[in-house]
Formats: C-alpha cells, structure tokens, sequence
C-alpha cells in the first residue's frame, strides 16, 4: 500500500519522487492491443469492469505509483448529446460539431448520474480491483480543450473554426465553454464520490491562446471547474506548448502543475515559485532510446525537479510504438534513484 504520490500532492514528505505516465493504460501494451481486438474503444470506456482491468494494467506491469483511469476526455461531451465516434485509424470525430451559438440547442446539460454512471462505476470498480496498493487519478477535459475538439469536430491543425468563433462571437463561445464547465465539474465531483483520489485537468489546447486571450477566453470557465473541485481531492492542471502562459497558471487553485518536455522543470519552477509542486516531463520520444540512454535522461530529469516538489512523468502521452520494457527502465530508474534527503 503506497501513498508517496498522494503525499507528493500535498507537499508532504517524501522519500523520493513518485512516477507515474501519461496515457499509461492504452496502445503500447499489447494487453490493451489484445483488449482491442475484441472490443471497441468507447464499450471499453463503457464497461466499468474491463475499464478497471485496463486501468490497473500499468500498476502490474510497470510497477508505477498511481493509476489513472481509463476513460476519455470526450465522454462528457457525448453525455451533453454531441454524437462521437472513434472510428479505427482517425481519431475521435464529432460528425456534427458545434460551429456557432445557432447549434447549441443541441447540447443539454446531462444528469451525470445517468448518462457518465459507467465511469463513476469504472472508478469503484478500479478501486477495488487497486485494493489500496497505489492512489486513483481520476481526470476531465478543461473546458478549453473540450471546446476545441467539438467545434472542429475532432482532431485539428489549425483550429480554425474554434479561433473563428472566438473573435466573430466570443460571448457565444464563452457560453458553450461555461454549459461545459458545469457538465465537468458535475463529472468530477462523481468521480470524486466514487472514489477517486486525485484530479488530472487536461489542457492540451490551452496553449493556442496569448495570454490575454486566455485569460478572457479560457480562464473563467476553467476556474469555476478548478474552484468547484478545488477542496474534493488535489488537483493537477496539464496543459502543453503554454510556458508563455506560466504567470496565468502559477495563481490557478491546484497542487499540481504538469509541464511538457519544452520547458526545463528548473526554469518553470523559478518563474511559478515554490507554491506549486511541478509533474513531469520527460519527452515521450526518449522512451524511444536504449534503456542506457533513458536511466540518464531520468537522471537528468530528477536533477532537474530536486530542489521542490516533483512527481516524475512524461511530458506528453507516451507514444504507442513505445515498448514496454523501455517504460519499465523510465519507472525503474526513478524509483532506484537514490534518495533525497529532504526531497
Ligand atoms: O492511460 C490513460 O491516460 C487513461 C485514459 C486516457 C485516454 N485518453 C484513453 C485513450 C486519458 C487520460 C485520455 C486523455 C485524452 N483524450 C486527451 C488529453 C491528453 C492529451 O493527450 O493531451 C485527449 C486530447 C483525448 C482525446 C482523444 N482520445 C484523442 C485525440 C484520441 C485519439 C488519438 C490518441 O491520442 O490516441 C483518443 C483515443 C484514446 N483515448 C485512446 C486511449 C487509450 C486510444 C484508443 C484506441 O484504443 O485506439
């Protein structure tokens, strides 16, 4: 039973940095691959007892210090009437997505209990199956992100319906990102009751606003998800390509900051200060190396955050072509890193 990473959250002492991977429970174990060929990706999110299953196969496999869920960011938005669709090979689409204030009589706002049940499910069941050995990352879309992927209808370049409408109608579109952030916080504060420990928030988009825009555009609804959930379990915002965001994000109401592999942990923390404890961020590509090569990049990593709170991870999701033994070296030479005193 460990709960190093739990500690870390909330500053407390450690004996060395927890680590744990983004998108640990998917494409690059072959018994998620195996999983898949016999089931689709969405009645996987959607049966709560092979969601558990998938979600504590990292904890088994790679020895990691939390678990996160298996579900996706997307499924409030499906729960709010958008249709969605992870067709094999393209990603998640929205084949009718959410282009102005004219299409919002489309999207209600659900009752989390009857419509989002499986992952609330998915979280006891995980906990159960966990029995306590590591902590529960339980997680959500910023509304930010959410946005993004519903007005494009799914994965993008450019964004250019999303920017769009945010400088034709940013009233209609603060709109949309606040019905989303009532949806998020509803979510969480599920996942929360079922059992979940943590909360990861994931930003991958927010970066694609200057920081006034983000401010204006991004911030309020994020905000009111970060202060609806803030006393319910630590949390921890992850956003990439945004370290000219860092004086926005250092005041945001979380315990945890996860930085991508651009930014030197050292530099984020001198411009955020102490206050935060900083997650991550290995490049996911460096898994790709020999495993040598990796016990001196996490090495370099651990150097890198000592000096404040620090959980160790990647900088991005790991990469599905990464083989598993070239994980288990990233989580080994973490965790055989000698201690720290005072770390
Ligand atoms: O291991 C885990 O982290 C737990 C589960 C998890 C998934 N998605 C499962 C998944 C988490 C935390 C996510 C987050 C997520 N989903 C994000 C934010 C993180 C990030 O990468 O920035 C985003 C943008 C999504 C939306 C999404 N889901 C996309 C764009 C895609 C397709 C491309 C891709 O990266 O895989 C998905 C599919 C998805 N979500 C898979 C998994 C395991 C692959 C589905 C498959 O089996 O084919």
């Amino acid at each position: 039973v460990s709960d190093l990473f739990l500690r870390a959250c909330r500053r407390q002492a450690v004996e060395r940095p927890p680590v744990w991977i983004m998108r640990q429970a998917g494409r690059y174990l072959p018994a998620y691959r195996a999983l898949r060929e016999r089931v689709d990706f969405l009645t996987l999110c959607k049966t709560p007892e092979l969601a558990a299953e998938v979600t504590a196969l990292p904890v088994a496999t790679l020895g990691v210090d939390a678990a996160i869920l298996f579900a996706d960011i997307l499924l409030p938005l499906e729960a709010m009437g958008a249709r969605l669709i992870f067709a094999p090979g393209d990603g998640p689409t929205f084949p009718e997505p959410v282009r102005g204030a004219a299409d919002r009589w489309r999207l209600r706002r659900p009752d989390v209990e009857s419509s989002l049940g499986y992952v609330f499910a998915a979280v006891g069941e995980a906990r159960r199956t966990l029995a306590g050995r590591v902590p529960l990352i339980g997680f959500a879309g910023a509304p930010w992100t959410l946005a993004a992927y519903l007005v494009e209808g799914g994965v993008s370049r450019q964004f250019a319906h999303l920017l769009a409408w945010s400088y034709s109608d940013p009233g209609g579109l603060r709109d949309l990102l606040d019905a989303i952030a009532e949806v998020t916080l509803d979510y969480l504060l599920g996942q929360v009751a079922a059992g979940a420990q943590a909360l990861q928030i994931f930003d991958t988009w927010g970066g694609l606003l200057d920081a006034p825009r983000f401010r204006d555009l991004a911030l309020p609804s994020l905000q009111r998800v970060l202060e609806g959930a803030a006393g319910e379990a630590p949390l921890i915002y992850f956003g990439q390509g945004n370290a000219h965001l860092l004086p926005v994000l250092r005041e945001l109401p979380v315990a945890v900051l996860g930085v991508d592999w651009r930014q030197p942990l050292n530099e984020v923390r001198r411009a955020v200060g102490s206050g935060l404890v900083l997650q991550g961020n290995l490049d996911p590509a460096a898994l790709l190396a020999p495993p040598p090569e990796i016990a001196r990049h996490t090495a370099a990593l651990l150097a890198a955050g000592a000096g404040g709170g620090h959980i160790a991870n990647l900088g991005h999701g790991i990469l599905p072509s990464t083989p598993v033994e070239h994980a288990r070296a990233f989580v080994r030479a973490v965790q055989d890193a000698a201690p720290r005193p005072g770390a």
